[in-house]
């Protein structure tokens, strides 16, 4: 084997304009801005508005500015993975959809459904692809429309998710650089905290489906807030471990946005100072596959070459995860 690397060497996101504050959500379920911050750090949240609209236009916002940041021609693109548990429909895939709108014609693609986690699953599928020597350019998006399976009247979902889409660019080089690593895990024991149950094949749509709310995100957030600071804290022990790394070693965690208290909590446990931790949640909320890849464009500039970063998520099935990354660019790379 050579050193063949899947390196990320461009990242972009999108956000919808539509700001839900927590003021607003006050005046639609019982809840206040005060319990909200708290017991979450969540501020305000983007919504997608408009007819018609679905993950598609997140993710194929992010792609469109990622293929323009990069200067890449979207028929030079091979692959594309949609990371996302809110796909446009059923079928056609979401990727074949974004691939579609963003001109990348000679390009294949498919959906890969991971929650919360999904952006690590897709971005490791997606770096076996490179590393094989015969994909040059695959795009990795995580994109959700959270809203869309949002019941506005229950308060202890609806305050914590958000849309957006985020994407990465993976080429392969000769590098010391790139994806190292990764440690990913499912339990489907997690199914019965966290789950949609309704419209798929155990449970197709009825009238009865939609009138006992089973379209929507159904959450049980205590077993599953204990079950996400075990696993992020235990698979980014574990990756330390294997790769002998210290976390003096570790620049930056950058981990899905699910609740600051975890974040704070999964940084104690691995006395992680909380400062080398990018935390955007106040401002997104958790938009599920799209959190990591958006706090990546985000942190984009702090970002310099060599820095070893570690991604973390925890989300339904359970599934759960870590990767080992050698930042391979100083700043914006544009
Ligand atoms: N406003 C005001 N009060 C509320 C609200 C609200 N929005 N929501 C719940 N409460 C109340 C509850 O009714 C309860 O009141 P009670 O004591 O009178 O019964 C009290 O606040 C405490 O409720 P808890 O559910 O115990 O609150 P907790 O501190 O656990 O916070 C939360 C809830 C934020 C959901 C937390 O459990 C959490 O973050 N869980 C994990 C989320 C996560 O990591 N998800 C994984 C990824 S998501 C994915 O994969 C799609």
């Amino acid at each position: 084997m050579g050193s063949l690397k899947a390196v990320i060497t461009c990242v972009n996101a999108y956000v919808p304009d539509y700001i839900l504050t927590n003021k607003e959500l006050e005046t639609l379920v019982d809840t206040n801005d005060e319990w909200i911050r708290t017991r979450t750090g969540i501020e305000e949240r983007r919504l997608l508005k408009g007819e018609g609209k679905g993950t598609s236009e997140l993710a194929s916002q992010a792609v469109l500015g990622l293929l323009e940041k990069s200067g890449t021609d979207p028929l030079d693109v091979d692959l594309i993975i949609v990371a996302t548990v809110t796909a446009d429909m059923h079928f056609p895939d979401t990727a074949t959809i974004t691939a579609h709108k963003t001109g990348m014609k000679n390009a294949f693609g498919f959906d890969l459904s991971a929650a919360c986690s999904g952006f690590l699953f897709a971005l490791t599928t997606g770096a076996r692809y490179v590393e094989s020597g015969n994909y040059k350019k695959v795009i990795v998006v995580g994109a959700d429309k959270m809203s869309s399976i949002m019941d506005f009247e229950d308060r202890s979902t609806c305050i914590l998710f958000g849309d957006g889409g985020g994407a990465v660019l993976l080429e392969p080089q000769e590098s010391p650089y790139g994806f190292m690593d990764s440690i990913l895990h499912s339990d489907g024991a997690g199914e019965q905290y966290l789950h949609m149950k309704g419209g798929g094949s155990r449970y197709p749509s009825t009238h009865e489906t939609v009138d006992k709310k089973m379209h929507y995100l159904f959450q049980d957030g205590r077993p599953v807030f204990k079950a996400a600071v075990k696993g992020m804290s235990s698979s980014i022990s574990a990756l330390l471990k294997k790769n002998a790394l210290s976390p003096d070693d570790i620049s930056w965690i950058i981990p899905h946005q699910a609740n600051k208290r975890i974040l704070n909590a999964v940084a104690d446990y691995l006395d992680f100072p909380i400062e080398r931790v990018a935390i955007n949640i106040e401002k997104y909320g958790n938009t599920t596959a799209a959190t990591i890849p958006i706090c990546l464009w985000e942190w984009e500039k702090k970002l310099k070459e060599g820095d070893n970063l570690i991604l973390t998520a925890f989300g339904g099935g359970f599934t759960w995860g870590a990767i080992y990354i050698k930042w391979a660019y100083n700043g914006n790379n544009n």
